[in-house]
């Protein structure tokens, strides 16, 4: 479903440009849920925003659901990234909006119209429990409500992939549960393919398949998750990682 093939990211920065990303392959497989874990500044959000163009790759192919999303033009990868949703630590809800006129939004942007809009996007807020909260405003909800509308409005336009920054990181540990609880539901009855930053080894040991553990720009190790006994980390990063919880 996704396949970075020796992508990489520098940031201009004084008289050498910073490699945030050093050259890298990622692969993650349809359905797979998929971590990136690491301390702060490794570059995690960086890999992150690579895999839906929110950050232009400074060398390598950039491959979702067998396109390559690179070479595309504005108006074409507008509409790839209709089939990659995206959920941020602090929400990014408007605040001005109801929950349901949030979830509408990227729906009117795609083009939708009259009343197929609200009802696709009451569709999206049932999913995440969120019916009966379809009026309220931000300002009216908890942190976790947030970012269930968030996951809504991620979801309005049927995307294949959900990129995650961070989701539980503003959510305490109770609320962080049922978060994960949100995002493993529509991995199985949706399908979606994950991906999940976070600094959490109990976040991405309670949802992921494999996690990539990034140091200086690098992934170090992947580690697969799956397996009944617990993953051995050969790696210092993700040995501090796994003794940090
Ligand atoms: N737009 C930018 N310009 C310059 N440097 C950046 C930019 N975005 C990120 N960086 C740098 O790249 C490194 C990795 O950042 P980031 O991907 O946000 O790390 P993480 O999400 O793991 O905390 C950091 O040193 C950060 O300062
Ligand atoms: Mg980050």
């Amino acid at each position: 479903m996704i396949s970075l093939e020796g992508v990489a990211k520098s940031f201009a920065a004084g008289p050498r440009p910073f490699e945030a990303v050093a050259p890298l392959c990622l692969r993650v497989g349809s359905g797979e849920v998929f971590g990136i874990i690491g301390f702060s500044g490794a570059g995690k959000s960086t890999l992150l925003r690579l895999i839906n163009l929110l950050e232009r790759p400074t060398a390598g192919e950039i491959w979702v659901g067998g396109q390559r999303l690179d070479l595309l033009d504005a108006a074409a990868l507008r509409q790839a990234r209709r089939r990659i949703g995206m959920i941020f630590q602090q929400f990014n809800l408007l605040h001005n909006h109801s929950a349901l006129e949030n979830v509408c939004f990227p729906l009117r942007i795609a083009g939708l119209k009259g009343e197929a809009v609200a009802a696709r996007a009451r569709q999206c807020l049932e999913l995440v429990g969120l019916a009966d909260k379809a009026a309220h405003y931000p300002a009216q909800l908890s942190g976790g409500q947030k970012q269930r509308v968030a996951i809504a409005r991620a979801l309005a336009t049927e995307p294949q992939v959900l990129l995650c920054d961070e989701p539980t990181s503003a959510l305490d540990p109770h609320t962080t549960r049922e978060l994960l609880a949100v995002l493993r539901d529509i991995n199985q009855r949706l399908g979606v393919t994950i991906v999940i930053v976070s600094h959490s080894l109990a976040v991405v040991r309670a949802l992921c398949d494999r996690v990539a553990v990034m140091e200086n720009g690098r992934v170090v190790e992947e580690l697969d998750l799956r397996q009944a006994e617990p993953p051995q980390p050969r790696s210092d990063a993700a040995r501090r990682l796994f003794e940090a919880v």
